[in-house]
């Protein structure tokens, strides 16, 4: 029988593009998401690209009766992906409580939950973020790292810790966290992707948007940073590329491969670019224009960072594989998609 695995937050960015890849590959998918910052329609879309409709429900699992009712619904859930989480840095310095509450709470009853019905397997969405601004590039696992920048990237560091001490309790639960980097693009459909509620806090959509005519300008935050053109620095992941590298780290529980029941990887291309790279290469790939201006620095931005993958490529057996250009054409094919552009 096809393995069941629980996605939460399976209608978001990354969580909707993982539910593809798992389908695709045969497991049977269940979504948990209350919708907070995703929409119903996902679902229709997901269904469109594999022909098969993810069983949802919706509800909040920071509620812990809630989130019991579930399992006792869905006994046979094999592993959990765990995205459903506050992600804006911004908002998290203004409501702290809400994000510790939420992402600590949630996290916290699944872990419970596992034990309580014997669900023995987690990865779990973390950020490079944990690494704050590296003292040496590019950061391979064995990277110390530092007090976070904000209540939102705290959250990843707690959640991490929580999972290493009860993993280091409990030898029947297993967790896996994947520190990603800068996931950007959307799935060569173009039938998901990112949709951000509001003004996009995140380069790519504030790109797209600007592009498609929806925003004026794009702001670029700072040219005076210790990089060759002065612009901040990230490695860029193709989303689907780190969808994969979720199914894989499933599979590597689910066979018993895992070196300890807690491990860590960075999900990253192994490659920086800047700002400027980057926008430049939109502008080129897709043909279009781009107003943009130079702003001062955003607090709380780190100048740069990019992952060694190395010891994921290695352990995992999986590696980023799409180009930048072709990200970014997925990138722009999706918002032209959304606001129904040729
Ligand atoms: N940027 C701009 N203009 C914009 C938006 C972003 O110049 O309108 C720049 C940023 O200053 C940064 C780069 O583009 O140099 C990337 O910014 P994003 O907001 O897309 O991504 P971040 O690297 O800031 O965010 C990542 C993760 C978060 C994490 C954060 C911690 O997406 O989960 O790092 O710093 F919390």
């Amino acid at each position: 029988m096809a393995k069941q695995i629980l996605v939460t937050g399976g209608t978001g960015y990354i969580g909707s593009h993982t539910v593809v890849e798992l389908q695709e590959k045969g497991f049977d998918v269940v979504i948990v998401d209350n919708l907070s910052n995703s929409k119903i329609e996902v679902l229709d879309n997901i269904e469109k690209i594999t022909g098969i409709r993810p069983a949802f429900e919706k509800f909040d699992l920071s509620e812990r009766e809630l989130t019991d009712a579930f399992f006792q619904k869905y006994p046979n859930i094999d592993a959990i992906i765990h995205f459903a989480a506050f992600k804006a840095v911004g908002e998290s310095v203004q409501k702290p409580l809400e994000y510790y509450r939420n992402n600590m709470g949630s996290l916290m009853n699944l872990l419970e939950c596992m034990n309580k019905y014997k669900v023995p397997h987690m990865v779990f969405s973390s950020s490079c973020t944990v690494y704050g601004q590296p003292d040496v590039l590019p950061v391979t696992e064995e990277t110390p790292r530092k007090e976070a920048e904000s209540p939102y990237g705290n959250t990843k560091a707690i959640c991490e810790d929580i999972m290493r001490d009860y993993c280091a309790s409990n030898e029947s639960v297993n967790c896996i966290a994947l520190r990603y980097f800068n996931p950007i693009g959307a799935h060569p459909s173009a039938l998901i992707g990112e949709l951000p509620v509001g003004v996009p806090n995140n380069l790519v959509p504030f790109i797209t948007q600007t592009a498609a005519g929806l925003r004026e300008e794009l702001s670029i935050f700072g040219d005076d940073y210790d990089t060759e053109d002065g612009t901040a620095i990230r490695d860029y992941i193709n989303v689907v590329d780190l969808a994969k590298a979720h199914v894989v780290a499933i599979d590597r529980m689910l066979s018993g491969k895992s070196k300890a029941n807690y491990e860590y990887f960075n999900v990253g291309t192994g490659s920086g670019y800047s700002v400027m790279q980057l926008v430049k290469a939109f502008i080129e790939v897709n043909k279009v224009e781009l107003n943009y201006k130079i702003v001062d620095r955003r607090a709380g931005d780190i100048e740069k960072i990019w992952a060694d993958t190395t010891y994921g490529n290695n352990e995992l057996g999986w590696k980023a594989e799409k180009t930048l250009e072709e990200t970014l054409a997925s990138a722009w094919a999706w918002e032209k998609n959304v606001r129904g552009l040729k």
